[in-house]
This record gives C-alpha cells, structure tokens and sequence, in this order.
C-alpha cells in the first residue's frame, strides 16, 4: 500500500505544451504513418552453409544454423522462398584432406561451390545467388591468403587466385560474387577478370569495411576455418579505425564494385552511416555469426524476447543506412515480417 491519494481531474496542473512528441506516437495507425524505416524479406540475404556429406550437420554455437547436405539445401532454399527470401550466399565447409596450402580447391571446377551453383541456378532460374570469394575454407593455413615461409600473407598472389576461383563461380552460373578476403585491388583485378571472359553481368559485392573481429568465432567454428596461426589483422580492419572505411570505399568504389559492405553490423553502424552518407552505391551490412549467436543465447535462456530484439537490431542496422542484410535471421525474420 501507498499513501498516495487517487488523482482527480480538477488536482491536475494543466500547463502549455506547445512541442508534445507522444501526439505523433498516439496510435498504431499514426506511428504507421510517421514510421522513418522499414524492413521487408526484400532487404535480407541468407547465407547457408554446406559439406559435401548427405546430412545436415548442426552448428552448435548457431542454434537454428547446420552445414547442409544437397538435400538439405533444396529444402532450405525452397522454403527461403516461399518465405519471401530470394537472395542466398554459400559458404562452403572443405574437408580436411581437400585443403592445401595453396588453397587450389577453390577454383577447381568440381569444387562443391560450383557444383551447388549449377544445381540451384538449373532448379531456381530467377534465384540471386551470391558466393564468397576467399581462401580460407580451402587452405591449410585458414588464411584468406597465401603464405609466404616468413608468415606474411602475400597479396598480388593472392589476387590471382581469387580471380580463378570469382570465374569457376560465374562459369556456374552465380549473381554476385562477394569476395571477403580484404587483399588490395581484389575488386579491379576480378571485374577485370570477369569482363575478359565475358561475364560483364556477374555483380561484385565487395567487403569494403571487413573489421578484425571476434565476432566471426562460430562461423570459424562452423567451417573449421580458423587461421592455424596467426590472426587476420593484416588484411582486415582495425575495429578501432572509421575513415579507414572510407578510404577502402574510395578504392572499391573505383575498381568497379557494384555493392559495398559493412560487416560486422550491430558493432560498426557508424560506419554503415558513413558508407551510406558518401556513396551512391547500395550498401550492404552483415550481421555476422557472433552477433546471431549473442541474440539466439539470450533468446534461449528467456532473457530476451527474440521476435522483438531480432527485428530491432535489423531495422537498426537498417535506420543506419544499410539497403541491404546478410543475416542468419534472413528466414525467420522474412516470417516475422508477414505476420
Ligand atoms: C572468410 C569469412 C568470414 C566470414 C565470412 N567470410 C570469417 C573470417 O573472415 O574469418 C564471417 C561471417 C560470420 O561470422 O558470420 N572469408
């Protein structure tokens, strides 16, 4: 019990408010009409993990998430969409025994990236399929780049390589290759490859601001492609550094990237604002593996409730200025958002 007496009408100080900001928040109806951002299916990519095994194999620290066997993935991409989801980007899991110091995997043909590209660009004509471009599941090392005997990741090298494996890609049949290795002049040197075997139509998504982060831990963990030794703090971006950005945007804006990206998300969305402030191009953010891990943890032990802080953390990263999500929440987001 409180002592305090009921408020009658006539006890209320009335004063005069000119500026009342609840007006504009009254009802659902007006908060509909005043809403700054929304976010639609169309907004989300969904990345999907595969192995050459039949099974789906589950990831532990991504509830929800498993490395997809062919069937698996079909069901997978069926379902994304009749969902709403009509963008997906592979990441492949290599078996130990296929990878190599040179990472040659990558580009050859018969590589499980390929082959999975075919089957869906013969099955989903209209499906955007995006593929990673980078080393690392398929070297010895977990680098995105080569190794030279002294420990440094050597970059022109490296360049050549990605250019093999972005066209064994478009030779399949891919949208948009997104290379995520951050090596310089990765972008120029695969428009340029492309363009030279006639692929003008394949788009480049570049990973612009790739930040050194420690939130990429359960998706190492899913493809088994951490680096043996070492970090990747030469090639990607000291998470303390902003204008960095933009420098990198300059370059990759030059070299031809049809797409710019932010990743992490959630930890770097003034720099999500910033790429979106000083380019035309669309931007790109990707909520990465740690990101989805820390919400779906919380969701699990009833800490948070996860329709709602799922939704919240992308219409963030989308008031921020992304156009465009790569999220593990892609699906269930995309049912979210129809009911
Ligand atoms: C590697 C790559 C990484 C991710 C996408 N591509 C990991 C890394 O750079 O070590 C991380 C994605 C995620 O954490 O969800 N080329």
């Amino acid at each position: 019990m409180n002592n305090l007496q009921p408020i009658h009408d006539h006890d209320v100080p009335r004063f005069n408010l000119p500026q009342r900001p609840r007006r504009n928040r009254a009802t659902a109806a007006i908060r509909d009409l005043h809403r700054g951002t929304w976010l639609a299916p169309q907004h989300l990519v969904y990345p999907l993990f595969i192995h050459a095994g039949a099974d789906d194999q589950p990831i532990p620290a991504m509830p929800g998430c498993s490395r997809l066997g062919p069937e698996g993935l079909l069901r997978e991409v069926e379902g994304a969409l009749a969902d709403g989801i009509r963008t997906v980007i592979l990441f492949p899991a290599i078996p130990e025994t296929l990878k190599t110091p040179d990472a040659a995997h990558a580009w050859h043909p018969d590589d499980i990236v390929p082959q999975t590209i075919q089957q869906l660009r013969e099955r989903w004509p209209e499906l955007t399929i995006c593929s990673d471009v980078a080393l690392d599941p398929y070297s010895s090392d977990g680098h995105d780049g080569l190794l030279a005997p002294d420990g440094r990741i050597l970059n022109d090298e490296t360049v050549a390589l990605l250019c093999r494996q972005a066209l064994v890609h478009a030779e399949a049949g891919v949208s948009i290759v997104a290379p995520s290795d951050m090596m310089d002049g990765r972008v120029g040197a695969i428009r340029q490859a492309l363009d030279a075997h006639s692929y003008q139509e394949v788009a480049i998504l570049a990973y612009t601001a790739k930040y050194a982060s420690g939130f990429y831990g359960p998706f190492r963990a899913a493809l088994d492609s951490a680096p043996r030794h070492g970090d990747k703090k030469t090639y990607q971006m000291d998470p303390a550094n902003r204008r960095e950005a933009v420098r990198e945007l300059r370059l990759d804006e030059a070299e031809g990237a049809d797409m710019v990206m932010v990743k992490p998300a959630g930890p770097y969305l003034d720099v999500i604002r910033d790429l979106r402030e000083q380019t035309p191009l669309p931007v790109a953010a990707y909520q990465v593996s740690g990101e989805y891990a820390m919400l779906k943890a919380a969701a699990e032990r009833g800490w948070l409730d996860e329709r709602t802080v799922v939704l919240e953390s992308l219409l963030g990263i989308r008031r921020a200025g992304a156009d465009v999500i790569l999220t593990y929440f892609a699906r269930q987001a995309a049912r979210w958002l129809r009911t």
